[in-house]
């Protein structure tokens, strides 16, 4: 925690109070703290507090201060290896889901690119409101990290959650996200989504993956301070941040894109659907309709994980193994037969598993033959593991 910079952005709830606490406690153990506070939170505590705690000023006005307005969003948002939302109301969760920037906070917010750490405080109904709710999703997919909030006794007289977590806690939390960096310095390529092969210009050949689960393990591993390439096929969903993206369609872009990388990273993790064919001849233009039948001639697309397991050199190497029948025989061919250190496999019929569904039930299969086999989880959980066992494997490597 020492000398790292963190930029606490308070707003306008009655567990204001307790964030004092925590830029106290933050401050205790080595960081630079330095606030910004929404007009609203100003009328729950003084800023005057927050700057004898830090021994910062605080920032509160976007236009406050004639020789420095038209930077201090900017100048914040550089400032800080962190930005810690305590308490964030469903006001200010509403408008950093969209972007909104009508103060010096939520500009700052619009303006950074820095890892977003978000506390909700709220009374209970509000937390629950599906339109806070889908903010909270929305903020999540863009990577920012939430705090569940706590339960108990509210201000307003209601039990139930929305209560901001003790000071101890969040500070642990971000202590945590210093500290306990399992991939720090390592460099991961991660592929997501499924190709997409032209017929003609209008029409291609695809498939049902989402991008979900790839995403989320690059995610995972940007969270667990790795370098990541996201290489990814056709998905609708945004490109988490802090890492470099690179869209591609076909399996052969793919491939080239991903061998232009290889040498330089420790890790790949192949989620993507990749076609096993293409289109032998893609029309220039579209194609009329006229007889009865159509015949499409495919080739065979190159395997690009496969390849990867004949260069490799001390890459980790991570498959999947999509199946709808005898998923772990398939997939420990495919380890094998493909050079990989794990398989991650899964029965893309099962309920709560597969192709656009937030949750996946799969197994790790290990070279030993050892197996492990996970209940239905988040895709985003089960990226962690994923991510989890590659740390493992560098550590023992190491
Ligand atoms: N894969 C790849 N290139 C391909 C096909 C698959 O890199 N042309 C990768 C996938 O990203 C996945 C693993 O290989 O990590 C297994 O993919 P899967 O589609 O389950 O198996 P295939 O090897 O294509 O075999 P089959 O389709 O016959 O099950």
């Amino acid at each position: 925690m020492l000398n790292k910079n963190i930029l606490i952005g308070v707003t306008g709830g009655i567990a204001a109070y307790k964030v004092v606490e925590v830029a106290s406690r933050l401050k205790k153990m080595g960081a630079n703290v330095r606030v910004m506070m929404t007009r609203n939170a100003t009328e729950f505590v003084s800023p005057r507090t927050f700057r004898e705690i830090t021994d910062n000023a605080v920032s509160v006005e976007m236009f406050g201060d004639a020789a420095n307005f038209h930077v201090a969003h900017i100048g914040l948002a550089t400032f800080a290896d962190l930005i810690l939302i305590a308490p964030a109301t469903a006001n200010f969760i509403a408008k950093a889901a969209h972007g909104l920037a009508d103060d010096l906070l939520t500009t700052t917010i619009v303006a950074s690119d820095k890892p977003l750490m978000i506390v909700p405080a709220m009374n209970t109904k509000m937390f629950d409101n599906p339109a806070t709710q889908e903010n909270l999703k929305i903020l999540k997919s863009r990577g920012a990290m939430i705090l569940e909030p706590a339960s108990g006794e509210l201000a307003c007289g209601t039990v139930g959650k929305g209560r901001l977590p003790e000071p101890e806690d969040i500070c642990a939390v971000v202590e945590k996200f210093f500290t306990s960096k399992k991939l720090s310095g390592k460099k991961i390529l991660v592929t997501a989504g499924g190709t997409v092969e032209a017929i003609d210009p209008v029409r291609y050949i695809g498939n049902r993956s989402s991008g979900r689960m790839g995403y989320e393990i690059a995610r995972a591993a940007v969270n667990e301070g790795a370098e990541v390439i996201l290489i990814s096929g056709k998905s609708e969903l945004p490109a988490p941040q802090n890492l470099k993206f690179v869209k591609v369609e076909s399996a052969t872009e793919m491939r080239e894109t991903v061998l232009k990388e290889f040498d330089s990273v420790d890790a790949v993790i192949m989620s993507a659907a990749v076609a096993d064919y293409r289109v032998k001849n893609p029309a220039v233009q579209k194609i009329k309709k006229s007889a009865e039948t159509l015949t499409l001639e495919l080739v065979k697309n190159p395997d690009i994980l496969r390849e990867l397991g004949t260069l490799k050199k001390s890459q980790v190497l991570v498959g999947f193994a999509a199946e709808t029948q005898n998923v772990l025989q398939y997939a420990e061919k495919k380890l094998v037969e493909k050079n990989l250190d794990f398989i991650v496999a899964n029965d893309v019929t099962a309920e709560g598993a597969g192709f656009n569904v937030p949750t996946n039930i799969a197994s790790i299969i290990w070279r030993n033959g050892n197996v492990e086999n996970f209940a239905k989880m988040d895709k985003s959980k089960l990226a962690e593991k994923i991510t989890d066992r590659v740390a493992e494997l560098f550590k023992a490597r190491s």
